[in-house]
C-alpha cells in the first residue's frame, strides 16, 4: 500500500492553552502513559513560551515539541513575533503554518502562508500547512476549487526536492472545535484531492511521500475510522490533545494505522 512511503503523524495543537506549570504537569503524565515506541511520529505543538518547558519535560521520549506559528521574516521590527531561526535554534522541528484561526484572527493570507512555508523550509523546519473550507464554502460547492487554490498557493515556492519535508493538514473550519467531524469519506475525498494536486504539480513519487493529516474534532472514537482511509496519514488534534490519556490513545491509534 502507498502508505508505506510516508509517515503517520499524530500532532497535537494546544492553541492558547496551558501555562508553563500546566505544561510540565501534562508532560510528566504523558511520559508515564506514552508507549516507548509509539509506531508513529508524535508531535505536540505548544505556545512558543512553553516550548523549552515541554522539551525539557519530554526529553528522552519520542515526542517532537513543535510550534503553532512563526513569522516569515528572518528578523526585524515585528514586535511579539518569533522567527524560524529562533525555533530551529531551540531544537524545534515542526511548525504549524496557516491554521484557520491565524487566517481568521491575524489576517494570514495564502500569500503569507506561502512565504512562511519557504522560510520554515530554509530554516530546516517541517511546516504543517493547514488548508480547509468554511461551512458556507462547502455549501456553495466550492470546496475542491478553494482547496486547490490554498494548496497550490502554499506550495508555490516549494521545489520538488523539498516537498517531502512539508506536511499538509486538511482542517475543515466547520469541524474545528465544534464536535462535528467530517465523515471518514468526506475527509478522504479531500485528502485524495490534495494528493492528486501534488501529483499534478510535481509527480506521483513526490505525492505519495507527503503525509496528509486530518484535523477537526478528531477524538478517540473517530480516529481509527479516519486513519484507515488510504489518503489520511494522521491527525492534527486540538481539544483531545490537551488530556494526556486522550492524546496517548490517539498516538496508539496512529501507531496501529502505521503498521497496517
Ligand atoms: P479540535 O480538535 O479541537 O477540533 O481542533 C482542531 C484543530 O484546529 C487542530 O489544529
Amino acid at each position: 500500500m502507498n502508505k508505506k512511503y510516508r509517515k503517520t503523524i499524530i500532532a497535537g495543537n494546544w492553541k492558547m492553552n496551558k501555562t508553563a506549570s500546566e505544561t510540565a504537569a501534562f508532560a510528566a503524565e504523558l511520559r508515564e502513559l506514552l508507549p516507548r515506541r509509539p509506531g508513529c511520529e508524535v508531535v505536540l505543538c505548544v505556545p512558543a513560551l512553553n516550548i523549552p518547558t515541554a522539551q525539557k519535560a519530554l526529553k528522552g521520549t519520542r515526542v517532537n515539541v513543535g510550534a503553532e506559528t512563526m513569522h516569515e521574516a528572518a528578523s526585524g521590527a515585528y514586535t511579539g513575533e518569533v522567527s524560524a531561526a529562533m525555533l530551529s535554534d531551540v531544537g524545534v522541528k515542526y511548525v504549524i503554518i496557516g491554521h484557520s484561526e491565524r487566517r481568521q484572527y491575524y489576517n494570514e493570507t495564502d500569500a503569507s502562508v506561502s512565504r512562511k512555508v519557504c522560510a520554515a523550509l530554509a530554516a530546516d523546519l517541517t511546516p504543517i500547512v493547514c488548508v480547509g473550507e468554511s461551512l458556507e464554502q462547502r455549501k456553495m460547492g466550492v470546496t475542491m476549487e478553494l482547496l486547490a487554490y490554498q494548496l497550490l498557493s502554499a506550495f508555490s515556492g516549494v521545489a520538488e526536492e523539498d516537498v517531502r519535508r512539508v506536511v499538509v493538514a486538511y482542517e475543515p473550519i466547520w469541524a474545528i472545535g465544534t464536535g462535528e467531524t467530517a465523515t471518514a469519506e468526506q475527509a478522504q475525498e479531500v485528502c485524495a484531492h490534495i494528493r492528486a494536486l501534488l501529483r499534478k504539480k510535481y509527480n506521483a513519487t513526490v505525492a505519495r511521500g507527503v503525509s496528509i493529516l486530518y484535523g477537526g474534532s478528531m477524538n478517540t472514537a473517530n480516529a481509527a475510522g479516519l486513519l484507515a482511509m488510504p489518503d489520511i496519514d494522521g491527525g492534527l488534534i486540538g481539544g483531545a490533545s490537551l488530556k494526556p490519556a486522550d492524546f496517548t490513545a490517539l498516538v496508539e491509534v496512529g501507531g496501529k494505522a502505521d503498521t497496517e
